[in-house]
């Protein structure tokens, strides 16, 4: 069974929750293609989509979510789960909360899954590290990679289900 695990992510950790899912289902025997958003053409090889996204202003980065949009009726005919790597502190007043929700409800998806990111202030361009120090919130890498791993060794689980049923 070949699935793609699609990500956007600018400063790389949502990449990495994107390898661990990849790996975790990799080592429970499927065929995995690992791949940035925007380099994704096509998404009907796949048998299932896993597809995230860095949570920057409420918003998926363009890439996934532009995915979303393009490919959403052959997301719908195909089993997908979505992910979003945000951090609960920086959110700004009058902004979505994670605009991913209806994203994942409009592709289908079988679940959305939130996991907490990291932010590292030297990495941020002017801008960023302006906002992040005006909103004050914990810094450092907040990941859980062992949360990550459990949640897509249950998709992989449902995966396998879906395919005997
Ligand atoms: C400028 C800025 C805005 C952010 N806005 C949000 C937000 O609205 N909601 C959220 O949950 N996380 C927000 N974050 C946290 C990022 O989603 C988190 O740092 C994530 O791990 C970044 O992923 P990346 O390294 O793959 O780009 C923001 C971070 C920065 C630097």
């Amino acid at each position: 069974m070949k699935v793609l695990v699609a990500v956007g992510s600018k400063y790389g950790s949502s990449r990495e929750v994107a390898r661990t899912i990849c790996d975790a289902l990799e080592s429970q025997g499927f065929d995995v293609d690992l791949s940035d958003a925007a380099d994704v053409r096509s998404v009907t090889p796949y048998n299932a989509v896993i597809l995230g996204s860095a949570v920057y202003g409420g918003l998926w980065r363009r890439d996934a979510s532009a995915l979303a949009k393009e490919h959403r009726e052959a997301l719908k005919a195909r089993d997908v789960w979505t992910f979003s790597v945000g951090m609960e502190n920086v959110v700004v007043a009058g902004q979505p909360k994670d605009e991913a929700y209806g994203i994942a409800e409009s592709i289908g998806a079988r679940e959305h899954r939130r996991f907490a990111g990291a932010l590292d202030p030297e990495k941020l361009n002017i801008g960023e590290r302006a906002l992040i120090r005006a909103l004050d919130p914990p810094l450092g890498d907040f990941r859980d990679f062992a949360d990550v791993r459990m949640w897509a060794q249950n998709v992989g689980a449902e995966l396998r289900e879906a395919a005997v049923s």
